[in-house]
């Protein structure tokens, strides 16, 4: 098991937090010139960088293998190969593949050391994946730490969908094409961000069975998620899903909170926060507030911290299984560094 050692001198004023600033930086900025603008346009439910980067930095170390089962536009790889560690993302969506792609190469070219790899495919057939690499490594699963943020059952087209009544009207006045914004990440039932209630937890009780048998014993998997919303009712997401995992095997260590806004503080002046949330979002709570319910507008993130039960030092990786590891991982895809 990997030691997280106490801060130098034993200065416990500057142990680790439960809470993560992640707006005080504009999306903007914190994008800059990493991520394709076409790319930044085109997926509607993105990572922001600097969680990202601050969930790469805490709980993973240089060299390590990240995977994100599912990766959209790829904010984990590419955080991660410039902080040199390496990266595997598997996404349904060939578009999203696409541009993934093409930000891992951008990566490459501003100097990032990490080796990056993206796979089309279905995040619920990990297993079947993983069962072809364990016949050349060991018992254990060959990835350190996974890194993703689920799709949450319908939420895009809730929000963007015929529910919204001045994309309709926009629509209908031919101000917008309909296709200007999509409705969700893609169509069918294989993308989980499709579907809703028990079909939805079953799609990704099969993402997280592969990410178990993915992951090394000991390993880590981070998952970034936002209570989900069914009209006025909160659907508690992140203790469904809290559930879901622990009954899969793993073990629940800790739960952080994102604040999305940023919050300013002015000496003298009480600290203000300047809410960071999409036009899409302020509508339906605004819907939602007009009809009488008194919900309020979402400025946090939930991270889960998981990880697999370790074993007993035995069963570690030999440098042999290691390099055997490295090259199955980067795989045919492309690779950043
Ligand atoms: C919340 S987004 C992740 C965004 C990503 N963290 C980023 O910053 O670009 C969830 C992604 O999961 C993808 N997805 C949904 N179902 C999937 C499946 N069965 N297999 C793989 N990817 C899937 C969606 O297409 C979407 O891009």
């Amino acid at each position: 098991v990997r030691a997280f050692p106490l801060p130098r001198h034993r200065n416990l004023a500057i142990l680790p937090t439960n809470l993560l600033l992640c707006g005080q930086e504009s999306l903007e900025r914190q994008r800059a010139d990493r991520y394709t603008g076409a790319s930044i346009r085109a997926h509607p439910g993105k990572m922001r960088p600097a969680l990202a980067r601050t969930l790469i930095e805490r709980y993973t170390k240089p060299d390590d293998w990240i995977l994100d089962p599912l990766s959209g536009i790829g904010t984990t790889g590419v955080e991660a190969v410039h902080l040199g560690r390496n990266y595997v993302g598997i996404e349904l969506e060939p578009r999203f593949v696409t541009l993934q792609r093409q930000n891992l190469k951008r990566a490459r070219k501003h100097g990032a050391s990490g080796m990056g790899t993206v796979y089309q495919g279905d995040a619920q057939r990990l297993d079947g994946w993983n069962r072809s690499l364990k016949t050349s490594l060991s018992e254990d699963g060959p990835v350190d730490a996974i890194i993703t943020s689920p799709p949450y059952g319908g939420r895009l087209k809730s929000e963007r969908g015929p529910r919204s009544k001045l994309l309709c009207q926009w629509i209908e006045e031919g101000r917008v094409p309909a296709t200007l914004i999509p409705a969700s990440y893609g169509i069918g039932p294989q993308n989980l961000g499709n579907l809703r209630g028990a079909r939805y937890l079953e799609g990704m009780r099969q993402v997280y069975r592969g990410c178990y048998q993915c992951l090394r014993s000991g390993g880590l998997m981070l998952l970034v998620l936002q209570p989900d919303r069914e009209q006025q009712h909160l659907r508690p997401l992140h203790h469904e899903t809290a559930t879901l995992c622990q009954d899969l095997g793993f073990e629940l260590l800790d739960e952080l909170v994102a604040v999305l806004g940023r919050i300013v503080a002015s000496p003298g002046q009480p600290a203000r926060l300047t809410t960071h949330t999409s036009f899409w979002r302020r509508l339906a709570v605004a819907h939602l507030r007009e009809a009488g319910h008194p919900v309020t507008l979402c400025q946090l993130e939930y991270v889960l911290v998981f990880r697999k039960p370790p074993v007993e030092p035995a069963r570690h990786l030999t440098p042999k299984a290691k390099s055997g590891r490295q090259a199955a991982l980067a795989g045919p895809g492309v690779r950043s560094g």
